[in-house]
């Protein structure tokens, strides 16, 4: 029998992000390719994203950890764990969690890449609240960061829209207070939708040369109608499954945090849930879809706008290649 008075959670104690200042709006778009402002806006709710001129993922990993640790009591020696959610690493190896724990200090931390594409924050966050959990550790970062202009195909309209570069990153410490935290996650893979949006090149596949350059296997590539039609369904299903599982009603839910890839999808998640649109949160207008930071940008901007208070019941949701998708019930822990 499991001893619930000894029981911890892992709660969220600070939070950071970090943006590039390189804005791209959808004028900019229209200058390089058969694109407007209108059909942008419509189709996907972005206005602008923002661009990593000189750099890399671990630039903005590092840029929002230290943003986290100037608005925290944390020293980077007390980190124990680093986990860099992302798609996009610096380099296949080293981990880019390697040159980030060497760019901030973190001399008593180790840590490691998760790739879950944009469910990588959610799937990071479960693992990260795991080794709290467990008593094992007592200081975990998790951080989502993706440079996805490096893997973006800026002359092809159907994708170099979507994206933008952006990291953001939380510091999970244990908690004996369980009515805080982390209380649930259902986390799903299913490798059957790997046709449906990928980057072919690079890997152990399609190792780089110069054919796969010629043929552009190194862009991301997305059937995006095929992706659209599953990710509703799957975000969807998903958070109305953490609600029911924790009786949760919309009422009780003070935002649905989801992950930022389409307007279309967040708003057909929030109406099967039962929720409204002043207790979504939003910021693909400003960033697009930044993979694995999405959401927890979301979270920073809200707290910081003072949009967020201790107690509050999230709905993180996130659908994503792979395909990978989830939803977590979080309550806030921060005043
Ligand atoms: O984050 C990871 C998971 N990814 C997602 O969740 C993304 C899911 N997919 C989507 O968000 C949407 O499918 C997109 C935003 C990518 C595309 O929207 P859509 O409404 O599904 O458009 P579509 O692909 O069905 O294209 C409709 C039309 C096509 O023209 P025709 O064939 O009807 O003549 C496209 O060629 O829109 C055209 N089109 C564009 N037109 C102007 C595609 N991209 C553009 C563009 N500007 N940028």
């Amino acid at each position: 029998m499991p001893n619930n008075e000894n029981k911890i959670n892992a709660a969220i104690t600070a939070v950071g992000m970090y943006v590039p200042d390189k804005v791209l709006d959808n004028k900019y778009f229209e200058s390089i390719v058969d694109t407007n402002h209108e059909w942008i806006v419509s189709r996907t709710g972005i206005r602008e994203r923002r661009k990593l001129e000189n750099g890399a993922t671990s630039d903005l990993a590092t840029g929002a950890i230290i943003d986290l640790i100037k608005n925290s009591n944390l020293t980077p020696e007390e980190i124990d764990v680093i986990i860099v959610a992302t798609v996009t690493p610096d380099m296949f190896f080293p981990p880019t969690a390697c040159i980030v724990q060497n760019n901030i200090g973190a001399s008593n931390s180790w840590g490691f890449d998760l790739s879950a594409a944009c469910s990588g924050f959610l799937f990071a966050l479960r693992t990260g609240a795991s080794f709290i959990e467990s008593g094992a550790y007592k200081k975990v970062v998790v951080v989502g960061a993706d440079k996805m202009s490096s893997i973006v195909d800026y002359t092809d309209r159907n994708t170099c829209i979507l994206f933008g570069d952006a990291a953001s990153a939380v510091l999970l410490e244990p908690t004996t207070d369980t009515s805080i935290g982390l209380k649930d996650s259902i986390l799903n893979i299913d490798g059957s939708g790997k046709d449906s949006l990928y980057m072919l090149g690079g890997g152990s596949l399609n190792p780089a040369s110069h054919e796969t350059v010629d043929n552009k296997m190194h862009y991301i590539y997305q059937d995006g109608k095929a992706v659209f039609k599953v990710a509703v369904k799957g975000m969807a299903d998903v958070s109305v499954e953490v609600m029911k599982k924790n009786n949760l009603t919309s009422e009780d839910i003070a935002y649905l945090v989801p992950h930022q890839a389409n307007l279309r999808i967040i708003d057909a998640t929030a109406k099967r849930m039962g929720i409204t649109s002043d207790k979504v949160m939003i910021n693909i207008d400003k960033y697009g879809n930044t993979t694995a930071a999405t959401i927890p940008l979301c979270l920073t901007e809200y707290y910081r706008a003072g949009k967020l208070k201790k107690g509050d019941n999230l709905i993180l949701a996130a659908f994503g290649a792979g395909f990978t998708w989830g939803a977590s019930h979080l309550v806030w822990s921060m005043d």
